[in-house]
């Protein structure tokens, strides 16, 4: 495993770390369709113990993944020094971010949350509203960074630039993979130049990959051969891991031969620029991503972070 600074936290963290929202147990949430404790224990135990994760992203919206994650953590040699990213609902009631807080040192049995971001922080008077009470808990130790997270949609070019600018926060986790890569190339150097921390939440494309891949088969990936990825999947973390402004990529699973194999993509060989663009033009010219209602094309982001840049 390779590790990366996460920005100006210090943090070194593994280029693939461990997304939590699929360990959680509450049937039918999105990415945790068996809710099995034991498996996502497990998952947990692979990752840190086997595969050198030392970074976990979840949140307080996860149901018990928090949960899970510390009791995981706690059986485990080392797992006391794994970081933790976790998040809260943004909102304009200060007592109810509070709230969250406790919610979450509590699941995660620690003293303090190493980082903080506020959870699909779009909404801008949320957000205003959430940053002045993250603070002053920050001041008083409780927690030591701040982040922001934002997924789809037509708001996140201005807005993710309104975080950036701000100098608020230490990190900005965004929706970005080799299906969806111009958040790679708009607003994520913006705030590697600032210096924050940048985390791709979805990197395997948030299961596109996993449902709408007609065939892997059909890939020819040869043009991959010297950077060992030989699978859609690790092709697909690859792209993440070798963009200079990504440092690190969350994949969400609990099935160990996911995981051991998300975290092998971390062996020190990096796509060219000329193999990331030809495996982007390789999935966009296959994937038909038009029905889904919630996906913003590259082309109408481009043209609004290149009005906000
Ligand atoms: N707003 C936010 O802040 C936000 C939003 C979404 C996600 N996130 C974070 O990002 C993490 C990942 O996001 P995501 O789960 O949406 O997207 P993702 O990691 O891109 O996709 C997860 C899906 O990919 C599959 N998968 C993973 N590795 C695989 C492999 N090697 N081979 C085949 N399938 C594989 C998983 O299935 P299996 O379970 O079968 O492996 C799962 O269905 C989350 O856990 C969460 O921490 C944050």
């Amino acid at each position: 495993m390779r590790y990366a600074i996460l920005g100006r936290t210090g943090f070194s963290v593994s280029e693939i770390s461990l997304g939590g929202m699929q360990l959680n147990g509450k049937p039918g949430f999105k990415g945790a369709e068996s809710g099995d404790e034991a498996q996502a224990l497990e998952a947990v135990r692979i990752a840190v113990a086997e595969c050198g994760v030392n970074f976990i992203d979840t949140a307080r919206w996860y149901h018990d993944s928090q949960k899970r994650i510390a009791r995981a953590l706690d059986g485990l040699e080392g797992g006391r020094d794994v970081t933790i990213a976790t998040k809260v609902s943004p909102d304009t009631r200060a007592q109810a971010v509070r709230d969250q807080v406790e919610v979450c040192l509590r699941d995660l049995r620690r003293d303090h949350i190493d980082l903080m971001q506020i959870h699909s922080g779009t909404d801008r008077e949320k957000r205003d509203a959430t940053v002045p009470v993250l603070l002053d808990l920050r001041d008083r130790g409780m927690l030591r960074f701040l982040g922001v997270t934002m997924g789809y949609g037509p708001k996140v070019p201005e807005q993710a630039m309104a975080c950036i600018e701000s100098g608020v926060f230490d990190t900005i986790q965004l929706h970005v993979n080799v299906l969806h890569p111009v958040f790679a190339r708009t607003v994520l150097p913006a705030a590697k130049r600032r210096g924050m921390g940048t985390l791709a939440m979805n990197p395997q494309c948030g299961g596109y990959l996993a449902k709408r891949c007609p065939d892997p088969a059909r890939y020819d990936l040869s043009f991959l051969a010297d950077t060992g990825a030989t699978t859609m999947h690790e092709a697909a973390l690859k792209w993440c891991v070798s963009s200079d402004c990504i440092d690190v990529a969350i994949p969400g699973s609990k099935n160990p031969e996911h995981i051991r194999s998300n975290c092998a993509v971390s062996n020190g060989r990096y796509l060219t620029s000329e193999q990331a663009g030809t495996l982007e033009h390789l999935l966009a010219d296959t994937i038909d991503t038009s029905d889904d209602w919630d996906w913003t094309p590259n082309e109408d982001l481009e043209a609004m972070a290149g009005e906000t840049l």
